[in-house]
């Protein structure tokens, strides 16, 4: 999907700068034409020679660079780009794309480009949460510049934070996400769940679930790549990162959700239920702090299945079963119990899968068959999704 695309791959001065030696390497093995412009602090981490090895292309280091010839200097490059990729992406250039400030080849490649452009930053957890980078990444959302990451981990400083740089198959799938891009949910509105609802006990507890939200947001993401205007309805959420674009509806309650659900159905064509709906509520909520001694037991009443009561005529249904056994079999009742078009069935004990997880191992059903796909990012997987879902959306 990326044979023969123009990829201009931007390195800047970060230590993750070698992960990009990789992924230049991962886009010429995918056919890309790469072409790499390096930051002067960039040189302090990863040689030209690497990158000029691998690609076959001088790199570009500065605007007045002698070994560069006007075929291919930054503003040719940009014309002809069909994308730009920029990993790492150090505080630095993130202030510098998000003002125009053109002081070095990259940002003068962004701004001379049409080109849709990835940028994966890199740095300290702290300087990543600072209101100054915040406000420039915040920026770049609005201006439809897609932020990969960064991702939660080990950082050079030793501290476990959000900081790292996404890993380079990670981007590599982004990437030819991004170039394969189709626009088939065009025109279609598109209500999404994702989280887990609360019920509350009393002001201090709840029951709730392990659902991190971030399948729906994935599917939210897919469906807003691919053209839909999406309206995500969403419980507690671990992440809200990359929504731009999206309405958010946040709720509390099953109660809640099945109401915003009714508000929106009307001017809508599609439901997909991600979410991880409470099946029971608190009978009596109680206003004050229950006293430890006397909370023996709670009583709960039954939630409504919102997705079985919503009218699957008028609205195409997508619903998930999470199982923890008899999977298909489970997964089967519900399609045809909901009256949904499909179903996601995952099986929710597998580890590195489900809830919380970034990867998600699943089986879609439909009155066709069944597709039993790998564990894959759920990403990955919410464009899978959308791929089979779109028969029935006219
Ligand atoms: O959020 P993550 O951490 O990324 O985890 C993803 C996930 C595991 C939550 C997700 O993949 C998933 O399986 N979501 C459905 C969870 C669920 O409630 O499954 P269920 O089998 O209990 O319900 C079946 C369907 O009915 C679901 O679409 C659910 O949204 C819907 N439902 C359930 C109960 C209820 N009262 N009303 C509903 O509409």
């Amino acid at each position: 999907m990326i044979d023969k695309k123009n990829i201009i791959l931007c390195v800047t001065g970060s230590i993750a700068a070698y992960k990009s030696v990789y992924l230049s390497s991962a886009l010429v093995k995918s056919g890309a034409n790469v072409q790499v412009i390096l930051s002067k602090s960039a040189k302090n981490f990863v040689g030209e020679s690497s990158f000029s090895g691998i690609t076959h292309n001088p790199v570009i280091t500065g605007y007045y660079d002698s070994k560069t010839d006007l075929s291919i200097d930054h503003i040719d490059i940009a014309k002809k780009a069909d994308l730009i990729v920029v990993a790492p992406a150090t505080a630095n250039i993130l202030a510098k794309i998000s003002l125009g400030i053109s002081s070095d080849p990259i940002v003068g490649c962004i701004l001379a480009s049409k080109a849709p452009v990835i940028v994966a930053p890199a740095m300290d957890g702290d300087m990543y949460n600072s209101p100054q980078v915040q406000k420039h990444i915040n920026e770049l959302r609005r201006i439809n510049i897609h932020l990969s990451g960064p991702e939660k981990g080990r950082l050079a400083s030793g501290i476990n934070e959000f900081g790292r740089m996404t890993e380079p198959e990670d981007l590599l799938e982004e990437i030819i996400e991004k170039l394969s891009k189709k626009k088939d949910y065009e025109k279609i509105n598109a209500i999404v769940t994702a989280g887990g609802t609360i019920e509350e006990i009393d002001p201090v507890r709840y029951i709730s679930n392990k659902s991190s939200g971030k399948m729906g947001i994935a599917i939210a993401k897919a469906l807003r790549d691919r053209g839909a205007k999406v309206t995500l309805i969403h419980g507690k959420l671990e992440n809200k990162s990359d929504t731009y674009g999206i309405r958010m509806v946040s709720v509390i309650s099953a109660l809640e959700m099945k109401k915003e659900i009714e508000n929106h159905v009307e001017n809508s064509q599609l439901l997909i239920m991600s979410a991880a709906v409470a099946d029971y509520r608190v009978k009596n909520f109680s206003k004050e702090k229950i006293k430890k001694e006397s909370m023996n037991s709670i009583e709960l009443e039954k939630n409504p299945d919102i997705l079985k009561e919503i009218d699957g005529n008028k609205i195409v249904k997508v619903g998930f079963a999470a199982e923890s056994e008899k999977l298909l079999e489970n997964a089967k009742k519900k399609l045809s119990s909901k009256n949904c078009k499909m179903i996601v069935a995952n099986d929710i004990t597998l580890e590195g899968s489900g809830f919380g997880s970034d990867n998600n191992k699943a089986v879609l059903i439909d009155e066709n068959g069944q597709e039993n796909l790998p564990l894959m990012n759920k990403i990955k997987l919410a464009h899978k999704i959308l791929d089979r879902a779109k028969k029935y959306i006219n």
